[in-house]
């Protein structure tokens, strides 16, 4: 029986590119996104669209009940929904934190408790998160999503002690910078231009970080590391992909604080 992969936020960049890689290779793909009637890029008679948004309970109750129905069974749980707000913090309204973690966090952590039944009485399945570097590091103007992400870290590390003798796995996914929509539509950028203090600092520190993203890796290279979390049988927890997590996370461990902050500044802070 072919294996069953469930993904969250397949509508485009990683998510997509995974289900895309686990077609071409013989998996069942159930791809939830929030809008699948718009979906017109995957296909394959192994593929099932779901509709699921992570800030809904009920959708993800009904898409992980139909995707058994389907299948017969779900094999690996791919947590990849998520977006980045970027801006400086005091411009953020509550809405708008509450949202970053609504998705990033509390959305990942409930579809992951939403399957966990089905792994537990099954002995076993595997959840792979969709992390980031910035889970690990750091950098301005991020602060909303680096917390969501250092929350995901956290969250699964723990979790996989929990899950192991239930022969659960948990996987990290650690992407650097990625080519996807990331960097566009999906961003929640914010500003308030009362704030005059942060304006020059904004402006210097958007424009450094959003060139990095035009020039990223692309989401394929992502999907291979989740495949191979997926299927290579280990028991390795964390999968770092992409430049800068080859270099900036091992830097990250070798380097006193204060060197490593002075890097980042000097890279992301140019012309201020
Ligand atoms: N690109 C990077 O540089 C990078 C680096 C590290 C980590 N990541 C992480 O990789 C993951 C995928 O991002 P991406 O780069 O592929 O960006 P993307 O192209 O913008 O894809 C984001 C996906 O998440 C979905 N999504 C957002 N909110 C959702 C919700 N409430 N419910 C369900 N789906 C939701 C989007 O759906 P819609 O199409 O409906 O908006 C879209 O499918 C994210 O967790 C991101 O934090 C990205």
């Amino acid at each position: 029986m072919n294996k069953t992969v469930f993904i969250t936020g397949a509508s485009s960049g990683i998510g997509r590119a995974a289900a895309q890689l686990f077609l071409q290779q013989g998996w069942n793909v159930a791809a939830t996104m929030r809008t699948p009637d718009k979906e017109k890029v995957l296909t394959g008679a192994n593929l099932k669209l779901l509709q699921l948004d992570v800030t809904d309970s009920n959708s993800i109750e009904a898409a992980i009940r139909e995707a058994i129905v389907h299948f017969g069974q779900i094999d690996v749980l791919i947590n990849n929904a998520g977006y980045g707000s970027v801006g400086i913090f005091e411009a953020f309204t509550p809405e708008q934190i509450h949202r970053q973690f609504d998705t990033n966090v509390f959305g990942l952590m409930n579809v992951t408790a939403q399957m966990l039944p089905h792994f537990r009485k099954n002995k076993r399945g595997t959840i792979i998160n969709v992390a980031s570097i910035g889970g690990k590091v750091t950098f301005p103007l991020y602060s909303l999503y680096h917390s969501s992400k250092w929350a995901v870290e956290g969250f699964s590390e723990s979790l996989h002690y929990e899950l192991r003798n239930l022969g659960i796995k948990v996987k990290i996914v650690e992407p650097g910078v990625i080519k996807t929509d990331f960097y566009s539509r999906s961003q929640d950028m914010i500003n308030d231009e009362n704030l005059e203090e942060y304006q020059h600092y904004l402006k210097t520190v958007f424009n450094n970080t959003q060139s990095s993203g035009t020039n990223g890796e692309s989401p394929e290279v992502v999907a291979k590391a989740i495949y191979k979390a997926a299927t290579d049988g280990s028991k390795k927890l964390r999968y770092p992909v992409g430049s800068p997590a080859n270099w900036l996370l091992p830097l990250r461990k070798l380097l006193p604080e204060s060197w490593f902050f002075a890097i980042v500044r000097s890279n992301v802070e140019k012309g201020l």
